[in-house]
């Protein structure tokens, strides 16, 4: 009884659930959505998600990091360091498990108390009640003795809370107000850079304590500064509770009033100079431009748009982020060599490793509905797939999608990073990988696959990116199929 009663008091939210059993949070959502699991104000008792997942393997202590590891391995660029958190952050976070077990155990001691009470009171009963009284209270005994020894016997349960403790002692977690939207900040990370790794996007600028424009009100929970700020609050903010999201860490579960960006408009528009990190080649006519940003200046943008591109022969072009906005101050894009285009030749015959690439923007609204309750479908074509890259890695990082289906419809340079699909295919059990091939007409009767394997598109939200003759086959293939005009989502790539 003593444990089911803390245990109980125990709701976890869903990210933290998620986490324990090693499963997305579309996946737990799906088993709330079909009455598999019940909630308590958004949150799950342990024992009924050890109900709902009787299989997980919780001696297994890789099942916490499941999750964050598979898809680390699949983000094979975005492979970190994990870092332990900061030990004045450790000791706090161990003092508050410390002060919850001391509560925690005078509670069992007096529901202790109370239950050799009630069987005294049983046995007193017995002995001097006569018949009656013997024949109702032998059976209660037993019940009490046999509910005492059950929930002690659950090593399960005991298992999943000792493994949630460990949980809370190397991560904190945030829930961001009034949207509710949840993530972890690990090791000493700021609190900035756990929400765009978790693919929440809060409005920021600097991202390096200068312009204030991170702050936000702690409404719970306690901080720690992880790095001088110049911004100075005012006294108001600060009896209000106001910190800087990108000079803060979390040392206890916080929530807080942050604000978050609404969608491409509410995005400033920046001008960058990003230095090349790497070049690889992904065919004859194919590279992998890698650009980091200065430590000083990150850039704001939102998964699936663009910047225009300027290299040191003065030659300009847009081009998808390949990249998603959780990749630190990493940027990906993918440049197809085009006879005449200047940017990718220069790309191609002279940039180098070190040199400086300009970038202006973001532009383009080829971005994610963040609160669409729908499963995703990305249908790409040729380099198409840079944007579509972005959003799927952004879809990855937010983890609240059911399923995610890429139907990649090869190019010029074919499928030129298939090993990635497939990885995230083989790691992620709620994303499929279709790759198709066609003449570049002949589109229509390539998305024909996709009307085999989803008859019913309803569940759906469509996001194609790729050039114009292929959208066009998109949009007759969704209208054949009935499919709601206004959820799908497209972008137009040409090359
Ligand atoms: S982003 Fe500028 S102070 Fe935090």
């Amino acid at each position: 009884m003593s444990d089911q009663a803390s245990n109980s008091a125990q709701l976890l939210t869903l990210t933290r659930a998620a986490r324990l059993v090693g499963v997305s949070r579309g996946a737990l959502q799906k088993k709330i959505k079909n009455g598999d699991l019940p909630t308590f104000e958004g949150m799950v008792k342990p024992e009924d998600l050890m109900r709902a997942y009787p299989n997980t393997r919780l001696e297994d202590t890789s099942v916490i990091e499941h999750f964050a590891h598979i898809k680390d391995e699949a983000f094979a660029h975005r492979m970190r360091e994990r870092l332990l958190p900061e030990p004045e952050v450790l000791a706090e976070r161990l003092a508050g498990l410390g002060r919850e077990l001391a509560r925690t155990k005078a509670l069992v001691e007096r529901y202790k108390t109370i239950t050799d009470w009630l069987y005294d009171k049983f046995n007193a009963y017995e002995k001097t009640g006569g018949a009656e009284a013997r024949a109702i209270m032998g059976p209660l005994k037993l019940w009490l003795r046999h509910e005492l020894e059950k929930e002690s016997g659950s090593d399960d349960l005991q298992s999943l809370v000792v493994k949630e403790s460990f949980l809370r002692l190397m991560t904190a977690h945030v829930r961001l107000l009034p949207s509710h939207r949840e993530f972890f900040v690990e090791g000493s990370d700021s609190i900035l850079d756990a929400a765009l790794r978790a693919g929440v996007s809060l409005r920021y600028g600097c991202s390096n304590g200068n312009c204030g424009l991170c702050k936000a009100r702690v409404a719970s929970g306690k901080t720690l500064p992880v790095r001088h700020h110049d911004y100075v609050f005012s006294d108001a903010e600060k009896n209000q509770g106001y910190v800087l999201l990108c000079s803060n860490t979390a040392v206890s579960d916080l929530e807080i009033e942050a604000e978050e960006i609404g969608g491409a408009r509410d995005i400033p528009k920046q001008e960058i100079a990003a230095r090349v990190k790497k070049i690889d080649r992904l065919g004859d006519d194919m590279a992998l431009l890698h650009l980091q940003t200065p430590r000083t200046k990150r850039l704001q943008f939102l998964a699936g748009q663009s910047v225009t591109l300027e290299t040191g022969n003065g030659a300009d072009a847009e081009y998808p982020v390949a990249s998603c906005p959780c990749d630190d101050r990493n940027l990906q894009f993918h440049v197809r060599r085009i006879p005449g285009e200047r940017l990718a030749d220069y790309v191609f015959r002279k940039l180098k490793n070190g040199d400086i690439v300009s970038l202006s923007g973001p532009q383009g609204d080829f971005t994610l509905r963040e609160d669409s309750p729908h499963s995703l479908l990305f249908l790409a074509h040729g380099n198409g797939f840079a944007p579509v890259k972005s959003l799927i890695e952004h879809a990855m990082a937010r983890d609240t999608a059911e399923t995610l289906h890429l139907y990649w419809l090869a190019g010029k340079d074919g499928h030129y990073l298939n090993n990635l699909c497939r990885a995230w295919a083989d790691a992620l059990d709620n994303f499929q990988y279709t790759p198709l091939t066609a003449e570049a007409s002949k589109a229509g009767t390539a998305l024909k696959q996709v009307g085999k394997d989803h008859p019913d598109l309803a569940g759906f939200d469509v996001y194609a990116a790729g050039p114009a003759p292929f959208l066009t086959a998109v949009r007759k293939f969704l209208r054949d199929s009935k499919f709601p005009e206004d959820r799908l989502v497209t972008t137009r790539v040409d090359g």
